[in-house]
């Protein structure tokens, strides 16, 4: 018996999706290994020729001198934390209280490293430059995360960026990205990702989000400490004996999507537009400066899923799966931009929101 719930059901139904780049299958890893040769050697427990080029390949993007590839970013990050905390003698760091480590880790950090946080600014702002500045307590890290997911993928200006981590360096602060989503942002501040990454001591990224692969991480800074990053990473388990999966569909889909990104944003914005024009509706941030924004339509869940269940039937377009209640009377939930957006024919597109917008009336 199914357990989809009727908007997930009339989704799965649709020809035609808004968001990612198609359904989620183990396609995505059948096609990465299709033009592979069989006879490539495997690597062993983070050693060998293809995990040692695809990581050179990435710290040569990234502009640092090392990179070491990870199976999750939650691994990834916490290591790096606690790189810097021992290395600062301090233990303690700071950033967003919506931070994917406060809100999605289990409290990983202060679990297993017994790391202190500083949750800086409030849950729906960016954290600010006067609010890193008046911060009294010591700490061994900021992190920053680029974009701010949880509210809806925003992003500082670039100066603000350049003047924390100026800020951070005369502090003797580490500062560290999480830049899960750090292709989605080259576009609008129109930098290259070394560009980017020279204000940052340690930089992850990773390679299922707007890349699409399969899961995986790269953690990248200084030699010295991508040396210790390995320890870490055989203590918390991380060296799987083998890796490729992850890291050959990582490489595949980067070459990809990596130069998609600036049509991925563009495309956002013009959808955004498109949501914004309907009644109820708004989107967050109101003009995207990524790929990804949220939704909110300000009607109660019990009467906005059956409408979206028969838009989706009439169009044959699904815009979403899910709807989460953001607060009393509110809906709310996640878009981000990939290949499939540029299939749907424009005119399906156009008469999708007409309809959306008469039904929200
Ligand atoms: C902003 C951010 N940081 C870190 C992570 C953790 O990545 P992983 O799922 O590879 O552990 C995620 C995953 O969604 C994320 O969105």
């Amino acid at each position: 018996m199914s357990t989809l719930s009727p908007l997930a059901a009339a989704f799965r139904k649709t020809s035609y999706i808004v968001g990612g780049h198609g359904r989620k299958n183990i396609q995505i890893l059948k096609d990465a290994l299709d033009g592979i040769d069989g006879k490539l050697e495997n690597d062993m427990y983070g050693n060998g020729e293809s995990i040692e080029s695809f990581q050179a390949e990435m710290a040569a993007y990234l502009g640092k001198e090392k990179a070491v590839f990870f199976p999750s970013g939650t691994m990834a990050q916490q290591i790096a934390l606690r790189i810097w905390c021992d290395e600062k003698g301090i233990r303690k760091v700071a950033y967003h209280p919506l931070s994917h480590l406060e809100i999605h880790e289990e409290d990983g950090l202060k679990e297993l490293h017994h790391i202190e946080t500083v949750l800086l600014g409030e849950k729906n702002h960016l954290i600010r430059l006067s609010e890193i500045l008046e911060l009294r307590e010591e700490i061994a890290c900021l992190l920053i995360e680029l974009p701010q997911r949880e509210i809806g993928g925003e992003l500082p200006p670039f100066e603000e960026l350049v003047a924390i981590s100026e800020h951070c360096r005369a502090k003797g602060i580490k500062l560290h990205l999480d830049g899960a989503r750090l292709y989605e942002v080259l576009p609008y501040y129109q930098k290259s990702a070394a560009e980017l990454c020279a204000l940052f001591d340690s930089v992850y990224i990773s390679f299922y989000k707007g890349i699409g692969g399969v899961a995986g991480a790269i953690l990248a800074g200084d030699e010295a400490f991508t040396v210790k990053s390995k320890v870490w990473k055989r203590r918390h388990g991380g060296d799987l004996i083998s890796l490729y999966p992850y890291y050959l569909s990582a490489s595949y889909y980067f070459k990809q999507r990596e130069p998609k990104m600036g049509k991925y944003y563009e495309e956002a914005v013009e959808l955004a537009s498109l949501y914004n024009r309907c009644h109820l509706v708004t989107t967050l941030p109101r003009v995207p400066v990524t790929n990804m924004f949220h939704v909110h339509i300000a009607m109660p869940k019990e009467k906005l899923e059956p409408i979206l269940v028969g838009l989706y039937a009439e169009t044959d377009v699904g815009l979403i799966h899910y709807l989460r209640e953001s607060s009393e009377g509110v809906c709310s939930f996640e878009v981000s931009i990939g290949d499939a957006f540029a299939q749907i024919p424009k005119d399906k597109l156009k008469l999708t929101f007409e309809r959306l917008a008469a039904m929200l009336k």
